[in-house]
């Protein structure tokens, strides 16, 4: 089984290696956080303690599985958000230690980064994963399970921030990415130009938070529904122009010609487009998860949860919940170094 609890997503899942996804649950919080235009942790945390049992009971239910039948429960235990991963964590130990099941704390990333390997038809290691999503923008080389070499990631606003802040500034209602995606279509081309922040700079990082402060003094007070329209597809263009010459730098510099696309800004058709454009064209190949694989839930958690059963250990009654948590100090499976005593 698996449990997501790491931001603003309630979700549960049960993974065979034999039969595939039995099961998952997702409840989203969006509804709840809309009226403060973001995630309110305190909120977040609170409505996963509500939800978390009903969902387990849901794929308990779903998939014809006894918790005891289980042979481990795998949670995200970061990174995130801590009060949000404290439910989870705390649920899952609880579930563990009642029913004698086993816990592997999953690092949530990792679970991004493996999740296409529940496609139907799953990208061969190695690849290069741009993992876009309201909390991480980060390019990652994966060479295998617990093999990953970070190779850039935003030094500020994550790209789905920066499309909900910018909606935003357009008026848009939270979360804004889709909103703004949308009004985009309306756009015409060329009105307005931003910045491509730090294409012209060596590496691999990114920077969103300034594109957010062009459109700012760039957005005319009182600016009509077609000039909002136009600077929403300057804006939009401007982070899928900088997403594909960065991640196709990122496939030249990890020698690999696959590109796994995942977090919620991968919905995005006119980054879709674009990357499967231009990396076809270098000769390449990218793969795009079914969405809701893409964006939080729990099967990529119970699948890394599977990936990784020689890390299980029957629970202690510590929990393990880390608000940061570098995947740079994953290792793989079963290599797992016990801590010495400080
Ligand atoms: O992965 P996700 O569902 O949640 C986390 O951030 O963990 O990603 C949500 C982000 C939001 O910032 C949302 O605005 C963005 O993905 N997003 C989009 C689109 N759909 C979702 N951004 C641009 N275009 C879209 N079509
Ligand atoms: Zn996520």
């Amino acid at each position: 089984m698996g449990i997501e609890t790491s931001c603003d997503e309630t979700a549960a899942a049960i993974y065979s290696g034999a039969r595939g996804l039995l099961a998952h649950a997702v409840y989203s919080q969006i509804a709840l956080h809309a009226q403060y235009g973001g995630v309110v942790p305190e909120l977040a945390a609170r409505d996963h303690v509500d939800r978390f049992v009903p969902l387990v009971q849901t794929v308990l239910a779903d998939s014809g599985c006894r918790l005891a039948e289980l042979a481990a429960i795998a949670y995200t235990a970061g990174p995130g958000l801590i009060g949000a991963l404290l439910v989870g964590a705390s649920g899952a130990a609880g579930l563990a230690a009642g029913a004698g099941v086993p816990l592997i704390p999953i690092n949530h990333l990792e679970g991004h980064l493996l999740a296409p390997m529940l496609d139907a038809d799953p990208p061969a290691f190695p690849f290069v994963a741009l993992l876009v999503s309201g909390g991480h923008t980060m390019l990652v080389a994966v060479a295998g399970v617990g093999r990953y070499r970070l190779l850039g990631e935003t030094l500020d606003d994550a790209a789905g921030e920066a499309f909900d802040k910018t909606a935003k500034l357009l008026g848009l209602p939270y979360p804004g990415g889709p909103e703004l995606a949308k009004l985009a279509l309306e756009g015409r081309h060329g009105a307005f130009h931003f910045p491509r922040p730090m294409v012209n700079r060596p590496g691999l990082d990114f920077s969103f938070s300034g594109l957010k402060t062009a459109v700012a003094t760039r957005l005319p007070p009182d600016a009509s529904r077609e000039v909002r329209a136009d600077v929403a597809l300057a804006f939009e263009e401007a982070v899928v122009d900088t997403l594909t010459i960065k991640a196709l730098r990122a496939l030249g510099a990890a020698h690999a010609t696959r590109l796994v696309v995942a977090g919620g800004v991968a919905a995005n058709r006119r980054l879709r487009a674009r990357l499967e454009a231009d990396v076809q064209a270098h000769g390449g190949r990218v793969y795009f998860p079914p969405l809701k694989l893409c964006t939080d839930n729990a099967a990529m958690i119970a699948l890394a949860g599977f990936k990784r059963l020689a890390d299980a250990r029957l629970p202690p009654l510590d929990i393990d919940a880390r608000a940061r948590w570098p995947l740079a100090a994953l290792v793989p499976p079963g290599m797992q170094v016990e801590e010495a005593a400080p």
